[in-house]
């Protein structure tokens, strides 16, 4: 059976550290311009796309490139799973071509019955419900700024749209164990399931009334969009919902002293961050977007045996 990566609940604390530690030795080989790895031996890796994409697709095919393979980049709609081909002959068909497969679609249920089927592994790139390789990239982020404290003892907050970022966060703080306050308007919360699930592992995660309550003395600040892919049509409704929820230098200013900033982006300044939050020295979103690829290579490495 290969190892998927379809919720962030797929890999261990001591996986994800593995992980860290590998992110770590590839971004630092890439800085000294040695990074070309044969890994991969030439073979391919799909990446397969029903939603946009500026960093997932960029930093994915870079990673499979390094990593000593090639990408092939499909649109979803230009394939025959837009036509209902059943996705048990997809998978199947796929795992005869490919090494791994990479998917960015908004139905959880189709990657998962993919993954059913495939026996090559399937990474989950974001759908509604989650996007576990872009936490994962925020973690690393994370570890870089921490100044040898340790990750499980800092304060994380989100801010904002209760949508697939938050679920992960929250299986995030279920599976590491780091105190995690949310701060979501009322009728925007997070799955119910994931809530109740990472709460039951994970006491330390609290659901407070105000975005000022969730950021006191955190070390870690994120929020994203007020509209997500797909939800563009609730936009008016939202702007007005999420009145108060967003993230300035009043509200950085109740976060830990050396607090930090993070966005998945793309973000909407003006919106649900101010301008000068995301250009302030706080802000590490631009780490956070290049760490996506140090830290995808690691986990392609991880997922995908060496011939
Ligand atoms: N953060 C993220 O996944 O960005 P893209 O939508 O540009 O891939
Ligand atoms: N919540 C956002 C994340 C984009 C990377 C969305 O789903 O559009």
């Amino acid at each position: 059976m290969p190892k998927h990566y379809i919720t962030f609940r797929d890999l261990s604390k001591d996986e994800y550290y593995h992980l860290f530690e590998r992110t770590r030795e590839l971004k630092r080989e890439r800085r000294a311009h040695s990074y070309f790895r044969p890994h991969l031996g030439g073979r391919a890796v799909a990446l397969l796309f029903s939603k946009n994409s500026t960093r997932t697709r960029m930093s994915f095919e870079c990673a499979v490139n390094e990593l000593g393979g090639h990408a092939i980049v499909l649109n979803l709609g230009d394939s025959q799973w837009a036509r209902g081909e059943p996705l048990s002959h997809t998978a199947r068909v796929m795992s005869r071509y490919v090494a791994g497969v990479v998917i960015r679609h908004d139905k959880e249920a189709e990657l998962t019955e993919v993954a059913k089927w495939s026996s090559v592994p399937v990474v989950n790139s974001l759908t509604d419900e989650r996007h576990p390789c872009q936490v994962l990239g925020d973690l690393f982020t994370v570890t870089e700024n921490l100044g040898g404290q340790p990750l499980e003892k800092q304060l994380f907050c989100w801010i904002g749209d209760g949508v697939n970022m938050a679920n992960t966060w929250l299986e995030a703080a279920a599976v590491l164990g780091f105190p995690l306050n949310l701060a979501i308007p009322e009728g925007y919360g997070p799955d119910p399931d994931v809530l109740r699930d990472a709460r039951g592992d994970n006491p330390q995660i609290k659901l407070c009334a105000t975005p000022q309550e969730a950021a006191k003395g955190a070390f870690v600040v994120t929020t994203d969009v007020f509209a997500s892919m797909g939800f563009e049509g609730e936009r008016e409704k939202r702007l007005k919902d999420f009145k108060g929820f967003q993230v300035d230098s009043a509200l950085m200013a109740l976060a830990a002293p050396k607090a930090i900033f993070l966005h998945c982006l793309p973000a909407h300044p003006g919106e649900e961050v101010t301008e000068e939050v995301i250009e302030s020295p706080a802000s590490v979103v631009f780490d956070e977007a290049e760490n996506r690829l140090h830290a995808q290579k690691a986990l392609l490495e991880y997922l995908i045996p060496a011939l």
